[in-house]
């Protein structure tokens, strides 16, 4: 029975959020998702720099096309979860596509990286350490904590084990080895990290990562799903960026950005790592197969990320160009390679003010400040994807001019 205290104490928990200035409000797109977007009602279009379609599949009539076609010859559910009659063929092949893709031993799909993320860890380690950067991603957090519950604690030989999670420093190879040496008396150390570090496009250095783990004997995750598909010389993600392809033990990933931006994840790893999470992942054991629409949308996509460099060259060249522009206006832009720039205003206030502008502008972004970024990092956070124009991308830059001029924050023109 809902009660009354139930809704009371709902309600007050709602307005402690709204009060604190926490509250998300969901945006209403009127169209597919795409460089430019209808929203909520508005008359005419929004350019969009705000979502993770970086190769800008998410409305390819290529993609539409074979996803389509798969509607109609493997249905639209799946009705099942993988192990009991969840499991197509075409799961198959694409678990295995994903292997070659990123040159690993196998490969297990899950309905996001979420799901791989919160699925992993607690099969995969008992009484051990993650030692995970400080900014990984909220999901690997959720899996690593997830983990730890499940293993409270042990006697071994009168002495209490507990299952450990330590943050590093971000990016900070001496913090890391701090923690890796203070550690060797234990049975496995996994060191996790984002592939690229949503909030600041900045790339995990996974060569001296990598290194640190050879000398000490840890495991390396990599969560690279602002890599897939796009980022490094063939599109195989940050450990290609590095030349580690062959030294990363367990990579997750989503299909949810670059790879056409549906739903959908997947852990790529060792076979025995695999062998393991098929068994034991309760997010693969206990949750819905990936519909075969998004497999075979999935398989297409990747040929067509073999097929061509066309997107990739296109993505990098726009990221590039906004960068450099958008810094030569006088806006502080963090630095860096990836098609994430953010646009540092520092004040809370400032960022939402300009978003909003820019949105009455016909620009869509959104401003982000704490708790997403730490207190006093407030930004606007710029994505760039391979299907704007230099129109579109000439047509941001005026209004991020025209706009930072009317607040103060930049001088330009
Ligand atoms: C680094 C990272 N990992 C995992 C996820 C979750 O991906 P999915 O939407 O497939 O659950 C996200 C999504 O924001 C992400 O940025």
């Amino acid at each position: 029975m809902y009660t009354k205290e139930a809704k009371e104490l709902y309600e007050k928990e709602l307005r402690s959020i709204v009060e604190s200035g926490l509250y998300k409000d969901e945006l209403l797109i009127d169209s597919p998702q795409d460089r430019e977007i209808r929203v909520d009602g508005r008359r005419g279009t929004l350019l969009n720099f705000c979502a993770n379609n970086y190769l800008g599949l998410a409305n390819n009539s290529e993609v539409k096309q074979a996803a389509m076609k798969s509607i109609e010859e493997w249905g639209y559910g799946l009705a099942s979860v993988p192990f009991i009659c969840g499991t197509q063929t075409i799961h198959k092949q694409l678990e295995r596509k994903f292997s070659e893709f990123l040159g690993m031993e196998d490969t297990i799909l899950y309905s996001s990286c979420e799901a791989a993320n919160v699925g992993l860890f607690e099969v995969i380690l008992g009484f051990d350490v993650i030692i995970s950067d400080q900014l990984s991603h909220a999901t690997i957090i959720d899996g690593a904590r997830l983990w730890q519950v499940i293993n409270k604690k042990k006697l071994d030989q009168g002495n209490v084990v507990l299952p450990e999670i330590r943050v590093f420093k971000h990016s900070d190879m001496t913090d890391l080895e701090k923690h890796l040496q203070e550690t060797q008396d234990r049975r496995l150390r996994l060191i996790a990290v984002d592939g690229v570090f949503s909030m600041d496009g900045d790339i995990a250095p996974l060569r001296e990562i990598c290194d640190l783990a050879e000398k000490y004997r840890a495991l390396v995750m990599v969560d690279d799903s602002h890599a897939t598909g796009f980022f490094g010389p063939t599109g195989r993600g940050t450990p290609e960026y590095f030349g580690v392809m062959d030294r990363v033990d367990i990579i997750t990933s989503t299909m949810g950005k670059g790879l056409g931006g549906a739903v959908g994840g997947f852990t790529s790893s060792r076979k025995e790592i695999i062998e393991l999470l098929r068994q034991r992942s309760r997010p693969r054991l206990f949750s819905n197969a990936v519909p075969p629409v998004v497999v075979v949308a999935t398989m297409k996509i990747l040929d067509m990320i073999d097929s061509s460099a066309a997107l990739r060259d296109r993505l990098n060249e726009n990221a590039a160009y906004f960068r450099q522009r958008v810094s030569e206006l006088g806006f502080d832009v963090q630095p860096g390679i990836h098609p994430i720039i953010p646009v540092m205003l520092y004040d809370a206030q400032k960022a939402v003010d300009m978003a909003t502008r820019l949105v009455e502008e016909g620009i869509y972004v959104r401003a982000f400040s704490f708790p997403v970024v730490p207190r006093g990092q407030a930004r606007i956070r710029v994505q760039i994807a391979a299907t704007h124009t230099r129109e579109d991308l000439d047509f941001a830059l005026e209004k991020f001019a025209k706009v930072g001029r009317e607040l103060s924050i930049v001088k330009c023109g």
